[in-house]
């Protein structure tokens, strides 16, 4: 499915329904989460991401419980932290969250980055697996909609696949022009798992770019339009962060134009562009 509204959403594989765009909130700073969050819902946002690391989960769930919409309309994400891996730790992590949240459940809730092969060697396997299982648990008690992983790699979700029970639903992954991660989002939704895609502008550092620029001017569209555009067209969903209404606006202004295979193609090609471009295997911790 390409999605020709924001308002339409993908079926995760235990039926849950998730948001075809979301907004993120990393680096927004905690007494301007709020007030970013409840215009973002204001201009057609449905899914918000937050992270336990980004320190403004109180400022997500204050704009949630305030923006007038009922609960189950708005789809929230947040995330275990590195520092919280391990069963125990990991649901204490979720408690936190949800105090922070102040909310009675969370739609999707996500392990930020599996533990490295350099930080941990064979013992990443186990830990990843320990994680995983704390997740499961929180899924099956309820207090969760959906679980899923960030960052994790093809081999990341095999080691967890080969013991635990409950199969992701989401792996959320840096996904930019320059960084076009096709080989793991391929083999995520060929397995059932929903692709979302952070720092779809590799922090704006892909806005320049001439093939992105030419392409929006053919469709009277912006490069950063071009970009949302170019990830929907490949099943994933971007989630753009900003703080600024007149971007969230012109952001969700991405759905009335379709790329052809051959300028699919080109950004798919494009490389080098800027971004974390991270590399799981190989982070200290
Ligand atoms: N799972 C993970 O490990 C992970 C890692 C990083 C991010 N994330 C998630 O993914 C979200 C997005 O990634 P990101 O925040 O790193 O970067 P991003 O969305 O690629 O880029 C955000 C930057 O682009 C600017 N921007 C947004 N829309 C624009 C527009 N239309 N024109 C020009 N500039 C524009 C923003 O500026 P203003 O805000 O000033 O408008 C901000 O500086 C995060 O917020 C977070 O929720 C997850």
């Amino acid at each position: 499915m390409i999605p020709t509204s924001f308002t339409e959403t993908y079926e995760l594989n235990n039926g849950v329904r998730i948001p075809c765009i979301g907004f993120g909130t990393y680096k927004t700073p905690a007494d301007d989460t709020c007030r970013a969050v409840l215009e973002a819902i204001d201009a057609g946002y449905r899914l918000i991401d937050t992270a336990s690391f980004y320190g403004n989960e109180s400022g997500v769930g204050k704009a949630v419980r305030t923006c007038g919409l009922p609960r189950e309309d708005i789809f929230v994400t947040s995330k275990v932290w590195n520092t919280d891996r391990g069963y125990d730790k990991t649901l204490a992590s979720f408690d936190r969250t949800m105090d922070a949240l102040g909310l009675d459940y969370l739609d999707l809730f996500l392990i930020h980055w599996p533990a490295s092969l350099k930080a941990y060697g064979e013992r990443a396997k186990e830990i990843n697996r320990d994680t995983w299982r704390a997740l499961e648990k929180l899924y099956n008690d309820g207090r969760v909609k959906a679980i899923g992983l960030s960052n994790f790699l093809p081999h990341h979700i095999d080691e967890i696949m080969e013991t635990e029970s409950i199969k992701p639903m989401v792996n959320q992954i840096e996904f930019h022009p320059g960084w076009a991660q096709l080989s793991i989002s391929d083999y995520c939704i060929r397995n059932g798992i929903a692709v979302e895609a952070w720092s779809p502008f590799a922090r704006a550092a892909v806005l320049e770019n001439e093939t992105l620029v030419r392409t929006g001017i053919k469709y009277g569209k912006t490069s950063s339009q071009v970009t949302l555009r170019w990830i929907m067209q490949h099943g994933i969903i971007p989630l753009p962060k900003s703080v600024h209404r007149e971007r969230m606006d012109s952001n969700l202004d991405s759905f009335d134009f379709m790329l052809n295979d051959q300028e699919m193609a080109e950004i798919d090609a494009l490389k080098n562009l800027g971004g974390k471009c991270a590399m799981p295997d190989e982070m200290d911790d």
